[in-house]
């Protein structure tokens, strides 16, 4: 059984991933217009997507979400919290959307409720997050959610292809 709780928000559920949605996911994790500043890369392959989500089933510390649009009853995005790599006794969060629903403060509405879940029932009070100079949309959720720049820095895809200047973030909760 998935340890991540079902969340309602106003539009959407957010409920733990399984193997069903690996072709919804694969319908954005294979769409450059998505994946293009991600750290892992455009899968060509559904059988890729399933590996990630199997990968995500062994982890006990990352916390992951797909975003169902109640309206459609689809699967339109997901998210994570862990711990973070890069910096010390802080939580990150990540994202992504499918192409066709961006523009509609889906994203936001979704990790405001990840950040709130992580708080109060983690007691997760530290969060950063990072994104490519180039991929500006992803720093507006983080300020949405109330993250705040906090340096420059930056990332390389895990496949080691490309290296991106990046704006970290962080917010400390009380
Ligand atoms: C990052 C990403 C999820 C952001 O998507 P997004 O649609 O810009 O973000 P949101 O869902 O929060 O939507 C915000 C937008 O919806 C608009 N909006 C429309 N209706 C809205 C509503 N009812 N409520 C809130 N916002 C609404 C907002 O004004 C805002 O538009 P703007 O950015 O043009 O000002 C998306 O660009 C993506 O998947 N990118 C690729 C993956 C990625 O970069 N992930 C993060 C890696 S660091």
């Amino acid at each position: 059984m998935s340890k991540e709780p079902v969340i309602e928000t106003e539009r959407l559920i957010l409920r733990p991933i399984t193997l069903d949605d690996a072709e919804a996911c694969f319908s954005w994790n294979s769409d450059e217009r998505v994946t293009k500043y991600l750290g892992y890369s455009t899968c060509s392959d559904i059988s890729q997507t399933i590996d990630w989500i199997n990968s995500t089933f062994g982890d006990e510390e990352e916390w992951n979400w797909v975003f169902v649009l109640k309206e459609e009853n689809k699967v339109i995005g997901a998210g994570s919290i862990g711990p973070s790599t890069q910096m010390k006794d802080y939580w990150s969060i990540g994202y992504n959307l499918h192409y066709d629903y961006w523009h509609k403060g889906y994203c936001t509405e979704a990790m405001k409720a990840i950040i709130e879940y992580g708080y109060r029932k983690l007691g997760i009070k530290k969060i950063c997050s990072d994104h490519a100079v180039d991929n500006p949309r992803s720093g507006k959720v983080m300020e949405k959610c109330g993250l705040k720049f906090d340096h420059y820095g930056e990332f390389t895809k895990l496949d080691g292809s490309q290296t991106f200047k990046a704006k970290f973030y962080t917010m400390e909760l009380e």
